[in-house]
């Protein structure tokens, strides 16, 4: 069922995305160039570092986990698991480091910084659901159930991710 659900979703939005981009498309080329560009300030190095880390290990447990999720009989086992774990722990460190740099910047009602705490919202979710799943505690339904909030939570993060992507790369393409 997951599996059916995430190929869905995932076409859903390459659809809507190329879609909206055609459309951005004919607008602007009806209407003639704006004024002079203006230049986005370079990214410091301790946000290149950051954003990088993030956006490495996100990439990292996205394969790792969608390729079992959607190409495999197994649920995600051995080496792939203990690095999904291992990238899993510093992708939490990188979202923290992130978070408290630079939420500000994301302060105002927007669709760009909406998709932002989305995706927060979302990395809380698959960090939490993930040391749940860790203990030795829950019943077998109950991690059963925690294992389903965390894929769902991957997927949500993953579109959510795209569509903060789209509207930054359109945000630079309108200065
Ligand atoms: C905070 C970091 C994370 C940790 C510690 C973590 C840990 C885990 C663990 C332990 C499992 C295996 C559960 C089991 O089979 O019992 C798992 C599965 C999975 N994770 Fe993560 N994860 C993290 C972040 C992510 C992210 C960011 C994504 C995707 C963008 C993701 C996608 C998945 C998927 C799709 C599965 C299911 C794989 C399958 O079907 O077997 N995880 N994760």
């Amino acid at each position: 069922m997951f599996s059916i659900i995430s190929s869905v979703s995932f076409l859903v939005l390459v659809i809507i995305l190329l879609f909206h981009s055609s459309q951005k498309q004919q607008k602007k080329s009806s209407m003639k160039a704006k004024s002079a560009s203006k230049s986005t300030p370079p990214l410091s190095p301790t946000a290149q570092i950051v954003l990088g880390g993030l956006s490495l290990c996100f990439f990292y447990l996205f394969l790792s986990g969608f390729f079992f999720s959607l190409f495999s009989t197994h649920r995600m086992y051995g080496l792939p698991l203990m690095l999904h774990l291992i990238v899993g722990l510093l992708f939490a460190l990188f979202l923290c480091a992130f978070l408290i740099l630079y939420s500000d910047n994301f302060s105002s009602f927007c669709f760009q910084n909406l998709f932002f705490w989305l995706f927060a919202l979302s990395g809380l979710s698959l960090v939490v659901t993930s040391l749940l799943m860790m203990l030795p505690v829950f019943v077998y339904q109950t991690q059963k159930a925690l294992f389903e909030i965390h894929r769902y939570s991957a997927l949500i993060s993953v579109l959510i991710s795209v569509l903060f992507l789209y509207t930054a790369f359109l945000e630079n393409e309108s200065k």
